[in-house]
């Protein structure tokens, strides 16, 4: 049996996801029509032999209980939350839940961190785990050697593709091979886990003898259960046959910012046209919009025949689109009313926010940037006050810019952030 762990952080991790963020957990903000957290669980499915999948964060449990109970009908495999008390670190929280995580007798353990978008190759990391022979695989991408500091970097064996070398996020280049964040292990990652965490209690034990001597040991002060996976875990056991890497050539991208969150949107719209084709609309009929490319529409959305919509737009539920209304790559979430001959491009419009008719809401499409989406962040909790959401009057133009809750825009603007 192979059970598969997803983590999910929790509310004082993401702030760079802000204002996204600010009512919904991260791993639940819809990325093409489904939660963030939908993508990796639903490509757990195709893992052969799959028992359970378990979302482990520090959020509220009432955060996670609607979704969790339909996806597991949905899928037809237990998905459960298990939640931490405190963070412990990516290594310290599945060790927490060790004994629940064995329950099944699990010959694998697959974990997978929520915030990363790919075509996660799941069955074809196991398969080559199981010829490595190791007690971890890790999912691997090349990336710009410009942008390599910002994940783990490593070196691998081109021959055998043992993990040799591992440095999380260095400040001098190491290598442009970097980890994805999703891993298989056996079950013997919890004996490497449950060593770094002993090795933390005895130089505890010794501070408590030497306060001088335990300064030089560990001056970081790190509690004793708090384990991360890249620097206590991989690092030391790069280069002694434990750990390998498999590399993917597929997409992979990392879902730090709401312009990421915007890109990953668009990839997974495109990937659906491979693996999903039936989600995305297709604009056939005398009565249907006119669809271009990948779009996905909640089927509680009403869109107005004479729009026209498409590439990378999502439209979720309950959202209205007027006639002669021009909609490219966006995310346009519950219950906005976009209004005639409207315009919105590179842009995330916040449940209930309205847009007027002949209003512009755009940006430049450069998803790096902080101001390279227009965020409209309207009433982040659907439905709750209509009163709080952002709204945009007719004919004004929004551009490179981040509107807050609250806000009636009835001039023009441009490269601001409205709080
Ligand atoms: N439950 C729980 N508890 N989840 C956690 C905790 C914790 O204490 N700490 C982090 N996470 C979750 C985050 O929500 C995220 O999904 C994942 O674990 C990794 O987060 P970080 O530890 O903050 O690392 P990172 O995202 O900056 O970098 C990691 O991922 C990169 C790939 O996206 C590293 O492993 C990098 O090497 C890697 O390149």
């Amino acid at each position: 049996k192979v059970v598969a762990v997803i983590m999910v952080g929790g509310p004082t991790k993401g702030t760079r996801f802000r204002p996204l963020s600010l009512n919904i957990p991260k791993p639940l903000f819809p990325l093409a029509g489904y939660p963030m957290v939908h993508h990796p669980i639903s490509a757990c499915k195709r893992i052969p032999n799959l028992a359970q999948i378990y979302l482990i964060g520090f959020y509220e449990e009432r955060e996670f209980s609607l979704y969790v109970s339909s996806i597991s009908n949905e899928l037809k495999v237990p998905v459960r939350y298990l939640r931490e008390d405190k963070p412990h670190g990516s290594a310290g929280g599945i060790y927490n839940f060790r004994d629940l995580i064995m329950e099944e007798d699990p010959s694998h353990i697959f974990l997978l961190n929520c915030d990363v978008c790919s075509s996660f190759p799941l069955p074809e990391m196991l398969e080559a785990h199981k010829r490595y022979g190791g007690i971890g695989t890790i999912l691997v991408v090349k990336v710009s050697a410009e942008s390599a500091n910002q994940f783990g970097e490593l070196v691998s064996d081109p021959v055998t593709n043992e993990l040799l070398h591992y440095t999380e996020k260095p400040e001098t280049f190491v290598s442009d091979r970097i980890n994805c964040g999703v891993y298989v292990f056996t079950p013997d990652i919890f004996t490497a886990i449950q060593g770094v965490s002993t090795q933390r209690k005895d130089r505890a034990n010794l501070r408590r003898v030497s306060s001088f001597e335990a300064m030089q040991l560990d001056t970081r002060n790190i509690p004793t259960d708090y384990v991360r996976l890249d620097q206590d875990i991989l690092s030391p056991l790069a280069g002694k046959k434990q750990l390998y890497i498999y590399e993917t050539t597929h997409f992979w991208e990392q879902i730090k910012t709401p312009g990421m969150s915007l890109k990953c949107s668009v990839l997974y719209l495109s990937q659906f046209r491979h693996t999903t084709p039936h989600l995305l609309a297709t604009g056939d009929g005398t009565k249907s919009a006119a669809i271009i490319g990948d779009v996905y529409i909640h089927p509680s959305a009403k869109v107005h025949p004479t729009a026209k919509i498409g590439p990378g737009v999502s439209i979720s539920a309950n959202a209205r689109i007027g006639p002669g209304a021009r909609l490219i790559s966006c995310i346009i979430l519950d219950g906005v009313e976009i209004k005639e001959n409207a315009v919105v491009i590179h842009a995330i419009v916040g449940w209930k926010s309205s847009i007027g008719k002949w209003a512009r809401v755009q940006a430049s499409g450069d998803y790096n940037a902080k101001l390279g989406v227009t965020i409209l962040a309207a009433n982040l909790v659907p439905m709750v006050n209509p009163g709080e959401s952002v709204s945009v009057e007719d004919e004004v133009v929004v551009v490179n810019s981040i509107v807050l809750p609250h806000k009636t825009l009835n001039v023009g603007v441009q490269d601001e952030i409205l709080l």
